[in-house]
């Protein structure tokens, strides 16, 4: 968000302030701050301008709600609709963008895992995050490990009982559904990452039956029992969380196991290689999970993971 517009909006937060002396206050002519209201207006900020100027109400969702406030350095672009943020991402990132995050209400050509459609009905927080960490692509597994976490514990400070399944799916309620799901792409040359995008996609204020995913899914709206979601303070939640966790990497890994449901669990998951079975034991860096096996432990980087209900004693 602009800075001055940032100024504008603490200076009236609190009451009215009359033009001049918010004109003096922040340093700017009379007609730049009424520029500025005007501007705020626009992007959906309510300032009653009776007795001098005062917040009154704050947009509920878009970029100006999310920036404002916000304490992590993103810009934010948002889109009422858009065909996938991660394809604006990526086309950011060819134009040497960072710190961006996309935001839409709707898309209309949402991408998942495995080149599976995201359906992405209005309502939702589909988002992408172009960054360019000073890591190797190695390392880029460890960014979507963060961002589960950090969508995780948005959920959990919404009051939804959330938890990941490794290694990027973040499940809620008894049933296990899918609560959000997260797409990481990167570009660079051989040993050189030279961006990364995170797509994270949130099963936000919608109806699950419109959201086909790969598995029963759920939504923020449906685990607060048609409660109201606060799209902006949930996507500011995860965006700070995302930011503190990237900014200590080395944290990421014990923060996932702490918010994941799989470790323990028996699992089942689909490799390029073949299915692999048995108990899942920890995930090791740069995010791989490591699992017991009928033949002994295996490390597994990638794949479809299911837990499997434990086998009851008495069958
Ligand atoms: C999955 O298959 O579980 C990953 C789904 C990722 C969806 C998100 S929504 C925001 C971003 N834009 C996309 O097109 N996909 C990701």
């Amino acid at each position: 968000m602009q800075e001055t517009r940032r100024q504008v909006l603490d200076a009236i937060a609190d009451g009215p302030v009359a033009g001049p002396d918010l004109a003096a206050a922040l340093d700017v002519s009379r007609a730049a701050v009424w520029k500025h209201v005007e501007a705020l207006r626009e992007a959906g900020f309510d300032i009653d301008a009776d007795d001098g100027y005062r917040l009154v109400g704050t947009p509920s969702f878009g970029a100006t709600a999310v920036e404002y406030g916000l304490d992590a350095p993103f810009e934010v672009e948002f889109h009422e609709t858009i065909g996938s943020t991660n394809d604006r991402a990526r086309h950011l990132a060819r134009a040497d963008r960072t710190d961006i995050v996309v935001l839409a209400d709707e898309q209309t050509g949402g991408r998942g895992r495995l080149a599976r459609e995201w359906a992405s009905p209005s309502g939702g927080v589909w988002l992408s995050i172009l960054l360019r960490p000073a890591v190797g692509p190695a390392r880029a597994p460890l960014f979507t490990l963060a961002a589960a976490v950090a969508t995780t514990r948005a959920a959990r400070r919404a009051g939804v009982d959330a938890s990941i399944k490794w290694p990027n799916d973040v499940l809620a309620g008894d049933r296990e559904a899918k609560l959000a799901g997260i797409l990481t792409e990167m570009g660079g040359e051989t040993g050189r990452l030279d961006w990364l995008v995170v797509g994270i996609g949130v099963n936000a204020d919608v109806d699950p039956a419109a959201v086909s995913t790969d598995r029963p899914a759920t939504s923020l709206r449906a685990e607060l029992d048609g409660g109201d979601v606060d799209r902006r303070t949930f996507t500011r939640n995860l965006l700070e969380a995302f930011h503190a966790l990237r900014s200590e990497p080395a944290a990421i890994l014990s923060a996932w196991r702490t918010h994941a449901s799989t470790p323990g669990r028996q699992v089942r998951i689909e490799t390029p290689d073949g299915p692999v079975t048995g108990r899942a034991v920890d995930v090791v860096p740069p995010g791989s999970l490591v699992v017991e096996t009928d033949s002994g432990r295996e490390r597994v980087s990638a794949g479809d993971c299911e837990h499997l209900r434990p086998v009851s004693n008495n069958t």
